[in-house]
């Protein structure tokens, strides 16, 4: 299948070293201990960056530096989502500062979905996953594009640069970046360089080094900020230019991207033990043979095995039983049911535990949005 991959619309099979390539991103590697202990550096699903040297020295110079990132809350927070939380909570216990951004304006100006139904999911569905999941209130400020903040000085800083942003970016660059492009989706990119910029500006940190990590869907954006930030002259003092991260996407239950318009592509974190069973019996896409007499002689492909991939993305944190996984998988003695036994367990063991925090989370969101 012909593969389509922009910011707002991710088809067919993924080369992600033909994306590398193209977009000029370099893969990960030689991280120190602190980025390999955790599981999505060391297994490589956080694979490439752009100048992640500058966080790298800042943290090991113990300066300051910050996390940005967004969503767009459309639809219902799924396990790909938790890709992007579970990252923001690394770097938090990093020590660095965190800006989170609900896309509200962009799910508005790209998805067409009403702000009232963005704040509705923010705060009922991903900021309290965001919370059940971990993040702390302290250092960490959660905003809405629509409504910065509830300081003035703040939220004009913000919007004032998205302007000054549009004044220095040229529509040719826009065509290059993008393709066919819109104006509503020229002023959501506007805005998200908006996002990844604006802790630097004097009414927040001042200049600090920045990492944004995201799904590799989201690198036009990443190269327009980059791009038009270093072009920006007085008033401003320079920006330190950007740092990112990529991560591969979650693999859908049957293949392609997780997507929230595709129930039956997802695990919501709100899905109960009969759900996650249904779905993975039913939809999950298996790397094992046809019949198991074949099976037995030829063996599984956990590669393209969708219950392997969420073992190793998450939810089997143990790296030898991964192993053993994979070998026995491949030679044949494990078969795909007893593969999706394990995996439905490992889920709902997560999910059960998840959502009593979840329970919890929900009083606690007034404390992280400023
Ligand atoms: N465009 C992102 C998405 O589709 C959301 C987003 C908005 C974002 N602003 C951001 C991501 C800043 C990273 C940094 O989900």
């Amino acid at each position: 299948m012909q593969s389509t991959i922009t910011p707002w619309e991710v088809k067919g099979d993924i080369d992600y070293d033909k994306l590398l390539r193209e977009f000029g991103i370099s893969p990960l590697k030689d991280l120190p201990k602190v980025f390999t202990d955790d599981l999505l550096f060391r297994r490589k699903i956080v694979f490439a960056h752009r100048d992640i040297q500058k966080i790298l020295d800042a943290k090991k110079n113990s300066k300051p530096f910050v996390m940005m990132t967004g969503l767009m809350p459309t639809g219902k927070f799924h396990i790909g989502h938790m890709l992007i939380a579970r990252q923001m909570i690394f770097y938090q216990q990093l020590g660095a500062k965190l800006y989170i951004a609900v896309a509200d304006i962009e799910a508005f100006l790209a998805r067409n979905q009403p702000l009232e139904q963005s704040y509705q999911n923010a705060v009922e569905d991903y900021i309290t996953n965001y919370i059940a999941l971990g993040l702390k209130p302290d250092n960490c400020e959660i905003y809405f594009q629509s409504k910065r903040s509830s300081d003035a000085k703040k939220a004009n800083a913000y919007y004032r640069l998205q302007n000054i942003l549009a004044k220095h970016a040229t529509f040719n660059e826009f065509k290059a970046v993008y393709g066919d492009i819109s104006p509503a989706k020229m002023v959501a990119s506007l805005l998200q360089a908006a996002d990844m910029l604006h802790p630097q500006l004097a009414e927040c940190e001042g200049p600090i080094p920045v990492v944004v990590p995201v799904g590799i869907d989201q690198d036009p954006h990443i190269r327009l900020a980059r791009d038009i930030s270093q072009r920006i002259k007085l008033p401003m003092p320079p920006f330190i230019q950007l740092s990112s991260t990529y991560n591969a996407f979650m693999p859908g239950l049957s293949g392609g991207k997780m997507s929230s318009s595709d129930p039956n592509s997802f695990i919501a974190l709100t899905d109960t033990k009969a759900d996650v069973e249904k779905k993975i019996r039913k939809y999950a896409f298996s790397g094992g043979q046809p019949t198991l007499e074949e099976h037995r002689r030829k063996g599984g492909d956990p590669d393209i095995d969708v219950c392997f991939q969420y073992l190793k993305f998450f939810f089997e944190p143990d790296d030898k039983k991964l192993e053993k996984l994979s070998k026995d998988y491949k030679s044949g003695k494990l078969l795909t049911g007893e593969l999706k036994e394990y995996t439905i367990k490992k889920i709902t063991e997560f999910l059960e535990e998840h959502q009593k925090r979840r329970e919890k989370a929900g009083s606690f969101i007034s404390k992280y949005i400023r």
